[in-house]
């Protein structure tokens, strides 16, 4: 399998954080993607028209993207605890926290590519501060439930710490351990685990 990637995508490392917990890593070839969001990767419009990271091409030519299908169908493919619970209150829980660290990770990342590479003058500071908004009030949120982040480890808390992961490489001024204690305590030791280790932008 070939894993369409770039060191710096939080998405990406979504993917490889839950390879490395369930023992995949060695099947996954890295494929370095290099774009822009107005240049997207023309190599990988064979195999997705959108573009984008992650693309995951299997052996067979079948592409599948985006993360939250990849990181499914990785689960598919072992035998130990899976990272998608079964059906039942447990498995919305965790696609529900997925879509919440997705959304912190949309907000984060667009407020990057805004700062980052677009001209200051053309910059929307209304759509800047509402993007800040939106991922200030999912860790306030986080915060409140970060006593129930300890249990076992899933795709809601894998992306909840690719999602502090990027913040801390991407804005390591935001503070965001300053009014969340559980969030910083959890995340210190979730950091720490070998595929966090493994996988990290810095
Ligand atoms: C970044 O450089 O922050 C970045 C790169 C790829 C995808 C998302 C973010």
């Amino acid at each position: 399998m070939k894993l369409f990637h770039n060191i710096a995508s939080p998405f990406v490392r979504k993917v490889r954080v839950l390879a490395a917990e369930t023992g995949q890593s060695a099947r996954i070839e890295l494929v370095q993607s290099v774009f822009t969001p107005v240049q997207p990767d023309r190599e990988l419009f064979g195999s997705n028209p959108l573009g984008k990271i992650p693309t995951l091409l299997l052996d067979d030519g079948t592409a599948l993207y985006d993360s939250r299908v990849i990181c499914e169908y990785l689960d598919s493919l072992h035998e130990g605890p899976k990272m998608f619970p079964a059906l039942g209150p447990a498995r919305w829980a965790a696609l529900t926290r997925q879509a919440q660290g997705d959304g912190i990770l949309d907000a984060a990342v667009g407020t990057r590519y805004e700062l980052a590479l677009r001209d200051p003058s053309r910059q929307w500071p209304e759509w800047i501060e509402n993007q800040r908004q939106k991922y200030r009030r999912s860790l306030d949120a986080l915060e409140a439930e970060s006593g129930s982040l300890d249990g076992a480890v899933d795709i809601g808390v894998i992306t909840a710490a690719c999602a502090l992961g990027y913040l801390d490489f991407r804005y390591p001024d935001e503070g965001w351990r300053d009014a969340r204690p559980g969030l910083a305590g959890w995340y210190a030791a979730f950091r720490e685990r070998e595929s966090m280790r493994t996988t990290a932008p810095e």
